[in-house]
């Protein structure tokens, strides 16, 4: 395999979907393709380019004696701090905030995903013993560096340790950095070949996630971009510094409050729409901002100077599409109607291609993303569907206090099931639209009414 068989096809989607994996599949990963991604991120600057780090790969019976070798030092508790090294403090002696990240991270990991309790220490174990089998990834690996200088040293280490994991996300290969290690020095160097001045940074799994394993079922990661208020005000703070630094223009003219320039609302509709259409025909990982300028007819500075990234695009074309379906909707007060009739209308407008005929290709497209991307159906439940959903589900809720609609019933469920069943209709090759929305409402109404015929 080449680095051909590509996942992220840029720096920023590699950034994105780059996630420590804590879990993968026995499937080998090919020599040459190591060596290509070693290759690679030894292209990283370094001070004055001194390239102080050292890889060790271990692979097969060798990884295998290693780990065994590693979980006898730490079932005897023969941990040796490498001296000089002070990467990995015992846990009172962090400062804050680092002390409440790091307990905020052991309650995600243990607690959330793999549903281990705080005080359950042989679960603990279980997990942190698999740390010294690279998680059963098929090649691991041991970065080093020299000793003298070990500072500066250090800092370049980070710097080929980033691009190695973004350029193994690329090969649709996953990693998890590891200080685990770094205790247990003298095993290393009595498996590895390692000069007495080097220092250990840390390990690396590298392998393809299993993404059956709990422990790949992260929560969001909390970063401030899916979070953030639809990106003009966002994207308008960043056009000042994309101007100056990188196309020389002035941020001259009226300013917005922000501190950008006022915007054309007809181009940033043009780039939306074409982001829209681009989402759908190529899906999110495949989709360029070159080719979304070239269909909406601007420029790619154009472009950048009112998106960072793709990322922040698609959080505004979603949040463009339920807009643009909330303005199609016919000026209907559904309090006002009756009962059965206000059901129906709201069945129709949960319906996701109520407004973009294509609408569930696009979510079928994020829901692919999903192990790569895990952020993108997050945005995806946050801007399209609950808004969607909420509007059938306060509805329903209304008519059960007005006594229309069995009391007994629980209605967040069911507005699941009517959502659902679009989807159920697209991929039975329903034509689904209005007429399907009226049948689904007619036999849900049947069952839920009080009074059927109010
Ligand atoms: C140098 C370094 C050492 C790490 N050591 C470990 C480790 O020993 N075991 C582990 O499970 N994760 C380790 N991690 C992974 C971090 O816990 C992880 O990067 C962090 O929680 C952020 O999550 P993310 O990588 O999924 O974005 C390490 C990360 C780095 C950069």
């Amino acid at each position: 395999m080449t680095l051909a068989h590509r996942t992220a096809a840029s720096v920023s989607e590699a950034l994105r979907s780059r996630r420590s994996v804590r879990a993968f599949r026995s499937t080998p990963v090919p020599r040459d393709v190591v060596e290509d991604l070693l290759a690679l991120a030894a292209r990283s600057a370094s001070n004055s380019n001194t390239q102080p780090w050292r890889v060790h790969v271990v692979t097969g019976d060798a990884k295998r004696r290693l780990a065994e070798d590693l979980w006898e030092a730490l079932d005897a508790g023969q941990r040796h701090p490498q001296p000089g090294y002070t990467y990995q403090p015992a846990p009172e002696n962090w400062a804050e905030p680092f002390r409440s990240r790091r307990a905020a991270f052991g309650d995600q990991l243990y607690r959330q995903c793999l549903g281990v309790e705080h005080d359950d220490a042989v679960g603990r174990d279980c997990h942190h013993r698999r740390n010294y089998e690279f998680f059963g990834a098929p090649v691991g690996m041991i970065l080093t560096v020299s000793a003298h200088p070990l500072d500066g040293a250090l800092v370049d280490a980070g710097q080929f340790l980033q691009g190695l994991m973004l350029a193994a996300r690329e090969a649709g290969l996953d990693t998890c950095a590891q200080a685990s290690f770094i205790d247990f020095h003298r095993v290393l160097r009595r498996h590895l070949v390692i000069d007495d001045d080097q220092i250990i940074v840390c390990g690396l799994s590298l392998g393809y996630a299993d993404h059956e394993h709990p422990s790949t079922r992260w929560p969001p990661r909390a970063s401030p971009s899916p979070r953030s208020p639809p990106s003009t005000v966002t994207a308008a703070r960043k056009v000042r510094v994309v101007d100056s630094a990188a196309t020389g223009e002035q941020a001259t003219g009226e300013q917005t409050s922000a501190g950008g320039r006022p915007r054309d609302p007809a181009l940033d509709e043009a780039i939306i729409r074409a982001t829209r259409r681009r989402l759908v025909l190529d899906g999110y990982s495949k989709m360029t901002l070159g080719d979304i300028a070239s269909d909406a007819g601007v420029s790619r500075p154009t472009l950048y100077r009112r998106w960072p990234g793709k990322f922040e695009l698609v959080v505004d074309a979603l949040d463009w599409g339920f807009r643009a379906q909330l303005d199609s909707y016919p000026t209907l007060d559904l309090a006002s109607l009756p009962p059965r009739e206000a059901f129906a209308e709201a069945v129709r407008r949960v319906d996701p291609c109520y407004f973009n005929p294509d609408a569930i290709v696009l979510q079928g497209g994020f829901m692919g993303e999903q192990p790569r991307a895990p952020e993108l159906l997050d945005l995806l439940r946050e801007r399209a569907v609950e808004p969607r959903m909420t509007l059938l589900l306060d509805l329903l809720t209304a008519l059960q206090d007005r006594g229309h609609v069995r009391a007994d019933l629980d209605a967040d469920t069911l507005t699941t099931m009517c959502f659902g069943s679009f989807f159920g209709a697209f991929l039975r090759g329903d034509p689904g639209g209005a007429a399907f929305a009226e049948r689904v409402a007619d036999t849900v109404w049947a069952l839920i009414a009080v009074d059927p015929t109010s």
